[in-house]
């Protein structure tokens, strides 16, 4: 058994007794050098610090080392903390943990913030560009950032995607004694070094111009860096209703062009997984660019021609294939790859496409969709329906 217990900036004095027995009896006690200086002079245990990267150590972990062992952590482990690491890889069966208030529910003790109402993001050990999904007028959010520069970072982005005029908190040292909170907006915010220690809070306020994004699917073409390579508005909420993104799920995002259905799985549930697959160089680069700015940097993008880039990816819980149906083998190598239950989604407009289309559903079975979508546009001084290309979707359930 693994002890994990949750430790504040006000060290020894803030932790209650069952924790401060699990150090006391530990041989071992594992955690950041500042983590470990906490500890009194009398803690007798080994003192073993993280190494950089901490895998080695939790390798020798999982296997398990000789003794009792402790591992620190700060605040609350399982929220974006070692506890939830050492939960996947040593199982929540070995670890006792010992919680202790997150810096989460300190920023929102101390701003009076209801914490069911705030959204919580974190970019430590992670692209900060995640921070750009969460905001929204009137939104609160509680960031927690990594460094010196941290809050720093977190205000340019915020400023970038349009959001200036937000308020932005920059608590340090939360419940520690050299706590200090500074208030400003993200606009304002003058850029210097805070205590590497600190998280950030922000309410959402859009500059004049900013066109707030949804996450409902089906975003403006215009949020969107495309070479028109792009399933239009309408069609992709259709696509997306198709796919019906679910927990942890993984997509394929076939011939993805701009990325949009993959970028839009990936917003509508965050803790799904996507690859998108595109063989052209600069529209692979684009994806990228994309999900980036739409606050969906985990997005993987593989540079490469299905059915041959397939290979080695893990078997997802739907697919969509936007591109490459023609393509000798990709309709089938899809369908086999997909797990039992998932869906594939397969969007044609050529007839040579949509034949494809045809001939699955013949075989497989599914729902055959014809989706022609028209505009209201100018003609003259009048106005007419413009249609778009019209689209035949097939969908089926493995
Ligand atoms: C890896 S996360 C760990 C979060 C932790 N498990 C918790 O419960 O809050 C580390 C980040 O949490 C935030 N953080 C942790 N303790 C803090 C404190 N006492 N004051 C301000 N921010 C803190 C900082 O943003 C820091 O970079």
């Amino acid at each position: 058994m693994i002890s994990v217990v949750g430790i504040g900036a006000d060290g020894w004095a803030g932790l209650g007794e069952a924790a401060r027995a699990a150090i006391r009896e530990a041989d071992t006690v594992v955690g950041s050098a500042r983590q470990l200086d906490l500890l009194p002079a009398g803690v007798a245990a080994e003192r073993r610090c993280w190494p950089s990267p901490i895998d080695p150590l939790v390798d020798e972990l999982a296997a398990g080392l000789p003794g009792t062992v402790c591992v620190l952590a700060s605040g609350d482990p399982m929220l974006h903390g070692i506890g939830a690491t050492l939960a996947r890889r040593v199982g929540p069966d070995r670890l006792a943990v010992h919680p202790h208030p997150s810096a989460f529910s300190l920023a929102c003790a101390r701003l009076g913030w209801p914490a069911a109402e705030t959204a919580l993001v974190s970019a430590v050990g992670r692209p900060a560009e995640g921070l750009a999904l969460a905001l929204a007028p009137g939104r609160r959010i509680v960031a927690y950032a990594a460094g010196a520069q941290g809050a720093a970072r977190l205000a340019a982005l915020v400023c970038e995607r349009g959001y200036g005029p937000s308020r932005f908190v920059v608590l340090e040292q939360l419940g520690g004694p050299a706590e200090r909170i500074v208030e400003s907006t993200a606009g304002a915010f003058n850029g210097t070094p805070v205590d590497p220690l600190h998280a950030v809070a922000l309410e959402c306020r859009a500059a004049p111009g900013t066109v707030p994004l949804s996450r409902a699917p089906g975003l403006p073409d215009g949020a969107y860096d495309s070479d028109g390579q792009l399933s239009k508005r309408a069609v992709r909420a259709v696509t997306l209703a198709a796919l019906g993104p679910r927990p942890g799920e993984l997509l394929w995002d076939v011939g993805a062009g701009s990325g949009s259905i993959a970028i839009e799985w990936l917003r509508v549930e965050p803790s799904a997984r996507a690859v998108a697959i595109e063989p052209d160089p600069s529209r692979a680069a684009r994806i990228a660019v994309n999900a980036s700015r739409l606050g969906v940097p985990a997005l993987e993008v593989r540079e490469g021609r299905a059915p041959a880039a397939l290979e080695g990816l893990e078997a997802p819980g739907a697919i969509f294939i936007g591109g490459g149906l023609t393509a000798d083998g990709v309709l089938d190598r899809c369908w086999a790859a997909l797990r039992p239950g998932g869906r594939l989604v397969a969007n044609a407009v050529t007839l040579e496409g949509e034949r494809a289309l045809q001939a699955a559903r013949a075989a497989r079975g599914g729902d055959l969709l014809r989706l022609a979508v028209s505009h209201a546009e100018p003609l003259g001084s009048f106005e007419a329906w413009r249609p778009h290309l019209p689209v035949v979707q097939w969908s089926a359930v493995r």
